[in-house]
């Protein structure tokens, strides 16, 4: 996206369009501050440009600047009214992001009830994407999210043969095994390998090699078996790139791998997952309750001291 846009950037300058094209390009190659630069500007130069806002969401979701994600997409939500269902949906998705890590965790039921899976065209696959991507993520942070899986599960069956992205068949055969439809489950995971090993050979690797273990694994996540989770994946996390989705969304697996460590208390493991957590993001009440644990666990009990200091502080600022 990024060499297309810049290709045609200078000959197609007064378009707004073109910003947010190359905004989103930046952000996704870790140019973040360009990014936001030229995804502010795409906003200034067109208020309801959904592509530039969704842009800077992807920015301030990377730099934990979560009041601001807030206020910003809040502000702008009004234009979202009139473009597609699904990215509705994926916009306050985003806006559900930052919500969930000042952890007002009941916003984010109220958003998923009424403006994601509430106003779904349920059939659809990117709808329901933004409802299991935000459904696991409340269940990570342990918030009881009652039926809201058999709901969804219940529309999955034409994903089962359907293996558009491997980075979607993971998030929907998770779903189907916390929704009681292991059978479709099963299905779903024979079939992914099937395609695989007859979709043309340059998506071989990554359907055979990372997509299938990782279906495996969110299949041992989704049932609880932490260790068989924690082993298939492991090897592939550094792959899944290549299922497709962007950072914000594969951030997912890395959380349930990370999910699955600190419940076989793997604290070694857990400590360098959050650590780099951290690097990146400093200002999180959940990271740093979990370094607390963790340090503490180990026995480094001054970090442990000030990293629940932090965590305190943080969970009164929000
Ligand atoms: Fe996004």
């Amino acid at each position: 996206m990024l060499l297309i846009a810049e290709k045609v950037f200078a000959a197609n300058g007064d378009n707004p369009y073109m910003y947010g094209m190359l905004a989103f390009g930046l952000e996704e190659c870790h140019r973040i501050a360009e990014a936001e630069e030229y995804g502010r500007q795409a906003i200034a130069l067109k208020r309801d440009n959904r592509w530039a806002h969704h842009a800077v969401a992807h920015v301030l979701e990377t730099q934990g600047r979560l009041e601001e994600g807030i206020s910003l997409m809040e502000s702008l939500s009004d234009t979202w009214e009139y473009g597609s269902s699904a990215f509705y949906g994926h916009l306050w998705w985003h806006t559900s992001l930052y919500y969930l890590d000042i952890e007002n965790f009941a916003k984010v039921l109220e958003i998923y009830d009424t403006r994601i899976w509430g106003r779904a065209k349920k059939d659809n696959g990117r709808e329901q994407i933004n409802a299991i991507a935000l459904l696991l993520r409340l269940e990570l942070r342990g918030v009881d999210i009652g039926s809201r899986w058999q709901e969804i599960a219940a529309y999955l069956q034409p994903r089962i043969h359907e293996h558009t992205l491997a980075f979607l068949d993971l998030q929907y055969i998770y779903a189907l095994v916390r929704g009681g439809k292991d059978d479709w489950a099963a299905e779903m995971l024979e079939s992914m390998q099937t395609h695989g090993e007859n979709v043309l050979p340059y998506a071989r690797p990554t359907w055979v090699e990372v997509g299938v273990p990782a279906a495996r694994g969110m299949i041992a996540h989704a049932r609880g078996d932490w260790k068989s989770a924690i082993a298939e994946l492991e090897p592939v996390l550094p792959d899944l790139h290549s299922t497709g989705g962007s950072h914000a969304q594969r951030d997912l697996f890395e959380q349930i791998y990370l999910d699955a460590l600190i419940r076989d208390r793997q604290y070694h493991k857990t400590l360098n997952v959050l650590e780099k957590r951290n690097a990146s993001r400093s200002n999180i009440p959940v990271i740093q309750r979990e370094l607390a644990n963790t340090y503490s666990q180990l026995g480094r009990s001054d970090e442990a001291h000030q990293a629940s200091q932090l965590a305190l502080e943080l969970s009164q600022r929000y």
